[in-house]
């Protein structure tokens, strides 16, 4: 047995090739990917992370959501695995790091620990969550979700894709990812930690090598239909409009002013509008607008939304329109366990790198296990904070420093005898 070290090529060298399903090339040399849920290039996707972990000697599994689970033996097999993971999907223009470095990390943690000869007590298993980005079934990190018990199966096989319709229960059987394995699982992991790039400015901006991630933020996002009466936009007066457009930009500069009037850290998007008809001689009959809310206080959330839901009853009667909300995700903030974050900043310090706590502003699947495990993450810096942007990018020494505190501290919770 030696030491294992992490094979930085070899894990650049997974991303770029996973990077090439579904690539996307921008105008400047920058490239990204359109992975999204359920798809053909997923499906694509999955199948060769699938193939590298069969070739690594893991027992792969597949549940119920679609969730991928690839399993190491450890000495003591009743013992509960030490799990790892991420996701695979994408937004439609997304980045080739996100959630990819956290299945690609733990497949490298692994055959590090393949090459060295290292044995653990507890099996360390690598995880891949279906749809963790929820743009094409919401709510975001769906399948870690459920896997935490968060949402009923056959709840989540209902959901709808946005884009064509389609259930995610038949999509994940049209990509042959309906698996036979139990969603809950029967037991939960030992413990959970999520290698993942921050996808924000913070880490870059300080010079810092690591992010010790302490907690994530709460979500909520609202899907607002606004019906009012398609007329000619010439002989309409304005008077006598009920015009969604008009009522869809308001809920926009609202959003904006919204999050002047409470400060950081609300952050408010709208991130999807649409116009039916859509078209430049019409008063459109229908709008469809998202709203994406964070904060890091649950309370704080809380009131920003009271506040939206009472522009929105004024918006109502002043433009006389009708107007209606679906909750697409509603996730109130979470704490990691204090010893797992202990845990991350302690392999940071031995290994020299630089580091410091920080909070999460994406959701991550590391959110929901920390429901039924202890669980915690590392972050790596982002290239100019930009993430979901094709251009998002992490240079190859933080990718290493982030797999190397990773391979740390799953050997240091695989190692350890104490028993569940
Ligand atoms: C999902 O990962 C999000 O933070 O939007
Ligand atoms: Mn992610
Ligand atoms: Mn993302």
């Amino acid at each position: 047995m030696t030491t294992p070290v992490i094979d930085i090529d070899r894990l650049v060298a997974r991303l770029d090739q996973l990077a090439e399903i579904g690539r996307i090339d921008g105008p400047n040399g920058e490239w990204g990917n359109a992975r999204l849920a359920l798809t053909d290039d997923d499906k694509a996707g999955r199948d060769l992370v699938v193939e590298w972990m069969r070739s690594l000697g893991l027992a792969v599994e597949i549940d119920r959501v679609g969730n991928i689970v690839g399993t190491r033996v450890g000495d003591n097999m009743a013992l509960a695995p030490v799990m790892t993971g991420s996701h695979i999907d994408t937004v439609g223009t997304g980045g080739r790091f996100d959630g990819t470095l956290g299945v690609l990390a733990g497949l490298e943690v692994v055959e590090a620990m393949n090459s060295a000869g290292v044995t653990t007590e507890r099996p360390v298993a690598v995880a891949v969550f279906t749809d963790e980005e929820g743009s094409r079934f919401p709510p975001d990190m769906l399948g870690s979700l459920v896997y935490a018990g968060g949402m009923p199966l056959e709840a989540a096989l209902a959901i709808e894709a946005v884009d064509d319709g389609a259930t995610l229960g038949d999509e994940l059987t049209r990509i042959g990812y309906s698996g036979g394995a139990p969603c809950p699982p029967v037991a939960a992991p030992h413990a959970f930690v999520e290698l993942h790039i921050e996808q924000g400015p913070v880490l870059e901006a300080e010079a810092i090598d690591i992010g010790v991630v302490t907690d994530v933020q709460g979500i909520s996002w609202t899907e607002v239909t606004i019906t009012g009466r398609s007329a000619h936009a010439g002989t309409t007066p304005m008077a006598m409009r009920r015009d969604p457009g008009y009522v869809a930009a308001s809920i926009t500069t609202f959003v904006r002013d919204l999050t002047r009037r409470f400060g950081p850290p609300l952050v408010g998007t709208v991130g999807r509008i649409e116009l039916v008809p859509n078209l430049v001689n019409v008063v459109p009959a229908r709008a469809t607008v998202t709203v994406d809310l964070r904060h890091t206080d649950d309370d704080r959330l809380g009131e920003a939304n009271e506040m939206f839901a009472r522009h929105l009853d004024e918006l109502a009667e002043s433009e006389n329109v009708e107007i209606t909300t679906r909750s697409l995700a509603s996730f109130s903030s979470v704490e990691f366990d204090s010893t797992t974050v202990d845990r991350v900043a302690a392999s940071a310090e031995r290994l020299g790198y630089s580091h410091r706590r920080i909070v999460s502003g994406a959701g991550h699947d590391a959110q929901m296990l920390a429901r039924i495990c202890p669980s915690g993450m590392i972050f790596v810096p982002s290239a100019g904070g930009l993430s979901h942007n094709i251009a998002e990018y992490t240079a190859p020494e933080h990718l290493a420093a982030g797999a190397a505190v990773l391979l740390d501290v799953v050997l240091d919770l695989a190692s350890g005898t104490v028993a569940d």
